[in-house]
């Protein structure tokens, strides 16, 4: 029963337990603050049941809706709260059923690969009501980033490079779709001047190497890790930054490093960059936001 209401919920096994708490508090609360509330009434044995019935309906209906709420912040679950009032306004009609709640930052990640950056990037902002992943727009049939946007039931767009490099049809598409911002996870062709231009310090890349050192055009997957080792280096890690005319080249906002032993090979290194890629990229894209 609780595995269920945490699928149901979205939630974690502390996020379930304090929600049962906010349950719990507000039950008691309401039961107590109707009581005080007859009893300021002057409600006694000789108040109509009409009268007792109604002011009860009345602290159940409205009264719980506000208390919930306060007590929830008390639990730090004011968020999911907020979000289980609008689902019951909607219900009783306060709120228009219809009308799409825009979310205000609507990312397309962009990515050819396995897509498992992608994924998290998706798990992470999947609760978050003002970030959410919109579309994977990916250059190569098959890839597995694919079937991610498959089972997260996101939109995808497979593109040519012929319409990438020389139209602006895509780009109209994106801004179609409200598309605010766009994530690069894997994604190999060099960002054209027109998608730039169209989202201006809006492009951010992910590089799994410490830049500008180990980047530039050719500089993808094992190849970068074979050259960081080849070079000798002791270290490596991860950039983040935002995306210029130039491959690997814009502001860097972010970057991490990890300690290369000589046991690592290459493989190894790519492991390491993926499990501090998988750590930071959605955080990074959070703060870069600005919504935290
Ligand atoms: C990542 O290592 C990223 O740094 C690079 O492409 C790789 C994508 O990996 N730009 P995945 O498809 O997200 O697993």
């Amino acid at each position: 029963m609780l595995n269920s209401l945490q699928k149901k919920w979205k939630v974690n096994g502390a996020q379930l337990v304090l929600i049962l708490c906010t349950f719990a508090v507000t039950g008691t609360l309401t039961a107590f603050i109707s009581r005080g509330i007859t009893s300021w009434l002057g409600f006694d044995e000789t108040t109509s049941l009409i009268w007792k019935i109604l002011v009860r309906i009345l602290v159940l209906v409205f009264g719980y809706q506000v208390i919930i709420l306060i007590v929830s912040f008390f639990f730090g679950q004011f968020r999911f709260f907020w979000n289980y009032e609008k689902k019951i306004l909607k219900r009783m009609g306060f709120i228009n059923n219809t009308k799409e709640v825009v979310t205000p930052y609507r990312l397309a990640i962009f990515a050819s690969g396995k897509g498992s950056n992608a994924e998290k990037i998706i798990q992470y902002f999947d609760k978050e009501p003002l970030i959410h992943v919109k579309l994977i727009v990916c250059n190569k049939a098959g890839a597995g980033v694919l079937d991610i946007a498959n089972a997260w039931k996101i939109n995808t767009l497979l593109i040519e490079k012929k319409a990438f490099t020389e139209s602006d049809e895509y780009i109209e598409y994106l801004k179609n779709e409200g598309i605010t911002h766009i994530i690069l996870a894997g994604f190999l062709w060099k960002i054209p001047q027109n998608l730039i231009k169209a989202y201006p310090n809006k492009i951010l890349n992910i590089h799994p190497a410490l830049l500008p050192n180990f980047g530039g055009k050719g500089m993808y997957g094992e190849k970068v890790h074979q050259s960081v080792i080849a070079a000798g280096e002791k270290e490596s890690g991860i950039t983040i930054h935002l995306v210029d005319e130039h491959y690997d080249h814009g502001k860097t906002i972010f970057q991490v490093k990890t300690e290369i032993t000589s046991a690592d090979s290459p493989d190894t290194l790519a492991e390491k960059i993926h499990i501090l890629e998988h750590e930071h990229y959605p955080k990074v894209i959070e703060e870069w936001l600005g919504v935290e």
